[in-house]
């Protein structure tokens, strides 16, 4: 076994582990906008040359705000997809059954910290940035996927928190501290969420045949390219709001673009599908399923 994950250690971990909304962020609180909000690792603002320092913040916390609707986007389809696996065994193990509630508790729960946070930086910041969604037809259209497909998604999702995380405490330079605190808290979740994850992966990929399961990573790759899809859209509203708020148009739009595009497929696909613990999942589930995945990964690094 290339894991020893089981869903009793993983809730208690869970349980111990637990914080409220108030501990991160309370209705309150301001964030700092004098500060950058993401670590430069995820947004890259302070690599465009041709922004200023100020226009580089601006831009950094746009792609903080990115950040928090994406999550309420991800999260949003995580929920229902956890409780429609859970459903079908309700009776068997007690402690599967409580802990996969209770991740789906701590997803509910993450939807509404990051619902808090877009409310704080709607209150500070100076235009109102436009999102891709609704959420609702985004959860539709990945859902409609072979639930193994959709597994592997998630699964690559939670693992990415980890390296987030760890993102932010290496490059902080001075990021503001509620944010650096929001990704420690959902770090610290999302830690116990990816053991589940791959528990379902597990079984979900139990029994299936060579030809199956590259079906599924046939599936898996076009929930990627649709996601991928939505980021470039998001990309162009994001600089919408940048330039909104310096009051010019970019000269090198169509560069920054580009780059913050790249910069968004790393944080929320690329950084997952690198992760080493997403890798040995892989591995286990299919040798060519690892290799087909590791092929496309440069692309979104
Ligand atoms: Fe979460
Ligand atoms: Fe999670």
């Amino acid at each position: 076994m290339y894991h020893d994950f089981n869903y009793e250690a993983t809730l208690a971990s869970s349980l111990r582990a637990q914080w409220q909304l108030d501990d991160v962020l309370r209705e309150d609180q301001a964030l700092d906008f004098s500060r950058n909000f993401m670590p430069e690792s995820l947004a890259r603002t302070a690599a465009l040359g041709s922004l200023n320092p100020f226009e580089q913040r601006i831009l950094n916390q746009i792609s903080a705000h990115q950040y928090l609707c994406i999550f309420g986007v991800v999260e949003e389809f995580i929920l229902p997809f956890l409780l429609d696996h859970a459903r079908p065994a309700l009776r068997d193990d007690d402690y599967r059954v409580r802990a996969l509630l209770n991740f789906a508790s701590e997803e509910a729960k993450h939807i509404h910290l990051f619902k808090r946070f877009h409310e704080a930086f709607v209150r500070g910041f100076p235009v109102e940035c436009q999102m891709i969604g609704p959420s609702e037809a985004i959860g539709a259209e990945v859902l409609r996927h072979d639930p193994l497909a959709v597994a592997l998604v998630i699964l690559m999702i939670e693992w990415m928190t980890q390296q987030h995380y760890l993102g932010s405490i290496r490059d902080d330079g001075d990021l503001d501290p509620l944010f650096k605190s929001l990704m420690k808290h959902h770090w610290m979740e999302e830690a116990q969420h990816a053991k589940l994850d791959t528990l379902i992966v597990d079984a979900l990929g139990e029994g299936r045949s060579e030809a199956e399961i590259d079906r599924a990573i046939d599936e898996f790759f076009e929930i990627g390219g649709f996601l991928d899809e939505g980021l470039k859209q998001q990309a162009a509203f994001n600089l919408d709001a940048l330039e909104k708020v310096i009051g010019r148009k970019l000269d090198d739009r169509d560069e920054i673009l580009a780059q913050q595009h790249q910069a968004a497929r790393w944080t929320y696909i690329g950084s997952g599908m690198v992760h080493d613990r997403f890798k040995a999942t892989l591995a286990t589930l299919s040798a060519r399923a690892a290799e087909r995945i590791a092929e496309a990964a440069p692309v979104f690094a």
